[in-house]
């Protein structure tokens, strides 16, 4: 029998990665409801992506009600995610909730405890894992190439990359800027890579220098415009975190910096046998795995060709990440296939985060 899929939020990230992955495993899944607090975007998606009587909705109770729906997507703006994916937990749903897990530690915790009640899967939607690029660093240090990671750095760097849809420059639905969106994805790969998930302490500083103060006309931004008036988040954060094993991981991010270097969901990793550097997504050097050691007693820096294919179960380009990330979702729910992006490690993406931002405003070191 297929799964019967609810969505709860049909805007960009449901339009741009869920809905195209979902469409593509029709054989497995079928979205039979749609539910959007903006009634018009919950129509036009139940038309265009839904089953045949595919239900629309406004409250998402409504929608958490039927019964018939095994799997709901949380795709609504960050501070709505913890509510959301709590009830739907609560309602005996499989969750998948797009990143950030949460807006704070607080709400994540709520969201850990009601998973952990319903014995349901539960997962982020950090869809930069199954990069090939970023399946092949993670199985260089799965296999030791890289040895024990010491100092690591997490890249989510934008010139000017400020999100000027939806409601990303509001703090009270976003609970953050860059850090909190894109910082988001750098660090989950980082910790990921690393396999380490126990941070010591944190030391961060935001900045909103130029989100507020910088006009339309001398912006430059890719995604057009943005109201300097309701720019409320920081525009660049950057961190020190240690680790309880003694290891180092420095974060940056931005939107609007006044940097040469553009790289998102990034990594570099530094360990006792080789060095790798994840170029990440976006800028002249897109998605590239270059590995730095020592051969023949000599310094190289091998250019690692993960777009050629040849990974195991991640093809090369050919596939897409957001549709690797669906069929690990669903093989996971249908246990054929073990869950990768797990809740536990996503709560300790948020929980670096929020004490980055904790940090910043007390100006204190936050240990854990
Ligand atoms: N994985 C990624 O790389 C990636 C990229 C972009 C956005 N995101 C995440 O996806 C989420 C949504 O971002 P977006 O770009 O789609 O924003 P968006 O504003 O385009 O879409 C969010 C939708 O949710 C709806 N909504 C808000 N509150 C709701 C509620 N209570 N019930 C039902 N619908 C509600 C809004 O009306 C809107 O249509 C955010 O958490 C964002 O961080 C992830």
């Amino acid at each position: 029998m297929k799964h019967k899929i609810g969505i709860i939020g049909c805007g960009g990230i449901a339009n741009q990665k869920h809905f195209p992955a979902l469409s593509k495993a029709k054989d497995r899944v079928e979205m039979v409801a749609f539910c959007d607090i903006i009634p018009e975007r919950a129509q036009t998606a139940a038309q265009k992506h839904g089953a045949d009587g595919a239900k629309i909705f406004t409250d998402y109770h409504d929608l958490l009600a039927e019964n018939d729906i095994d799997i709901v997507y949380v795709l609504t703006p960050n501070v709505a995610h913890c509510e959301i994916s709590v009830a739907a937990l609560g309602a005996g749903k499989n969750v998948m909730c797009e990143k950030p897990m949460a807006a704070t530690v607080e709400d994540a915790q709520r969201m850990m405890e009601a998973w952990e009640k319903s014995g349901k899967m539960f997962t982020i939607g950090y869809q930069n894992r199954f990069r090939p690029d970023s399946q092949a660093l993670k199985r260089l240090c799965e296999e030791g190439e890289i040895g024990d990671i010491y100092y690591a750095q997490a890249h989510a760097l934008r010139r000017r990359g400020v999100p000027t849809w939806g409601v990303f420059t509001d703090k009270s639905k976003q609970g953050g800027g860059p850090l909190i969106d894109i910082g988001t994805h750098s660090l989950d790969l980082t910790l990921w890579f690393m396999d380490n998930y126990e941070p010591a302490s944190v030391t961060g500083v935001t900045f909103n220098k130029l989100g507020p103060t910088l006009p339309p006309h001398m912006q430059g931004n890719g995604m057009g415009p943005w109201d300097p008036k309701t720019y409320e988040v920081e525009d660049s954060a950057f961190a020190f975190v240690t680790m309880k094993d003694g290891s180092l991981i420095t974060i940056d991010a931005s939107w609007v910096l006044n940097s040469t270097e553009e790289r998102c969901a990034a990594s570099y990793l530094c360990g006792t046998k080789a060095g790798a550097e994840l170029t990440g997504v976006g800028g002249e050097n897109n998605e590239k795995l270059y590995i730095n050691k020592i051969m023949a007693n000599k310094q190289v820096k091998i250019d690692v060709n993960t777009q050629a294919g040849g990974v195991d179960l991640f093809p090369g380009k050919n596939v897409e990440a957001a549709d690797v990330e669906c069929k690990v979702w669903l093989d996971a729910i249908d246990g054929i296939g073990e869950l990768v992006v797990r809740p536990e490690q996503a709560f300790t993406v948020t929980k670096i985060l929020d004490a980055v931002y904790e940090s910043a405003k007390t100006g204190k070191q936050i240990v854990f």
